[in-house]
């Protein structure tokens, strides 16, 4: 009888004391899982009559109620049965989740990203152009001569493409400069970062590819005073008030006249030390005045126009505010050492 079997087992529920998470577990598996005694109960109840329906039906849900009240008062008593039992089924949902490994930005993209703001507060836009491109834009409209160095087979990759012509891999942003100003008319500022190549073995202090940011502002009566005072600007924000800087005459093709910038060193703060192999200085960008030439070639009157252009390795800039002595370590993809820069806020 349904009524008899309820009696025995509420007996059995009430007396029930468990000394373990095992005796609570053993009680859920009796009790609560489908094909324990309350699941079958239930069924049976489907074949009585409907007058004894009318009295069991709550007799059997109190009976369902306190199987279920019983077992979770136990499973509190032994936590690790609430863990162990019911919930390694059904997943608890109130647990912590398991947490995960958040990534970190690369050192080279933290710095970009740095250089490129400090920019574009100043009005700058970024511009991009191509990783492969052409001679023109990697050189001759920049002014190289044909027989420059620089188009040699050592310095640069070139690759054969299936119409016979060769394209180069870029070998400086410089190339962003003449893509920009082909497709425009001044004024242009705009900042330029990218990846650069060139044929060189890969060691600690040179490698196959880096990075590089390129700068270009072409209007009316552009100085190189408004050069030397942007540069000034942006040397101060990178790497504070105090860092001095002085201008180096250099040539470059595609300037005239053209400087190389050295700042105070970042390190040691100007007393000496390996990085700037004891002079206090380092050299972090070239720069100069557009070259005539280099703005006819890209279509613009250079009477009526000038302007300033700048280039920097971002890998230098990075080293020098890292303390980092091998280039390797930004391409080796080691988590030791990306692992120690800015995490990445998801
Ligand atoms: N393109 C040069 C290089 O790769 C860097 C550079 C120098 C860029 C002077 C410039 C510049 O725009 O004016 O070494």
């Amino acid at each position: 009888m349904l009524q008899d079997k309820i009696t025995q087992y509420t007996q059995e529920i009430e007396a029930f004391a468990p000394n373990s998470a095992h005796d609570v577990e053993a009680f859920r598996l009796k009790f609560l899982v489908s094909k324990g005694v309350v699941k079958s109960l239930f069924e049976e109840f489907k074949t009585v009559s409907s007058e004894e329906k009318r009295v069991l039906g709550k007799v059997l849900n109190e009976f369902k109620q306190l199987a279920e009240n019983k077992f979770k008062e136990a499973s509190e008593q032994f936590n690790n049965a609430a863990d162990s039992g019911q919930n390694k089924s059904e997943g608890d949902l109130t647990l912590p989740g398991e947490g995960f490994q958040v990534g970190s930005r690369h050192p080279l993209s933290l710095v970009r990203k740095e250089i490129v703001e400090i920019f574009k507060k100043l009005g700058f836009v970024v511009a991009e152009g191509n990783e492969i491109e052409d001679d023109w834009h990697n050189f001759s409209a920049l002014n190289f001569a044909p027989e420059h160095p620089a188009r040699d087979m050592q310095d640069t990759f070139f690759v054969k493409k299936q119409d016979g012509n060769d394209v180069v891999l870029r070998t400086h942003t410089s190339s962003v400069q003449v893509r920009l100003m082909e497709n425009g008319q001044p004024p242009f500022r705009a900042i330029m970062p990218g990846r650069v190549y060139r044929n060189e073995a890969i060691s600690a202090r040179a490698h196959c590819f880096f990075h590089q940011v390129e700068g270009l502002y072409v209007d009316e009566e552009v100085s190189f005073a408004d050069l030397k005072q942007t540069l000034y600007h942006f040397v101060k924000e990178l790497y504070g008030e105090d860092t001095k800087v002085r201008f180096r005459p250099s040539y470059f093709p595609f300037t005239e006249p053209s400087a190389e910038m050295d700042i105070s060193c970042s390190i040691c703060k100007g007393a000496g030390c390996q990085m700037c192999k004891q002079s206090g200085w380092v050299e972090i960008l070239g720069c100069g005045m557009v070259d005539p030439n280099v703005l006819e070639n890209c279509g613009i009157d250079s009477k009526k126009y000038s302007g300033y252009a700048f280039g920097m390795g971002i890998e230098r800039i990075t080293n020098l505010k890292y303390e980092i002595r091998d280039l390797r370590l930004f391409s080796e993809n080691d988590v030791r050492f990306l692992s120690q820069f800015e995490t990445e806020i998801i």
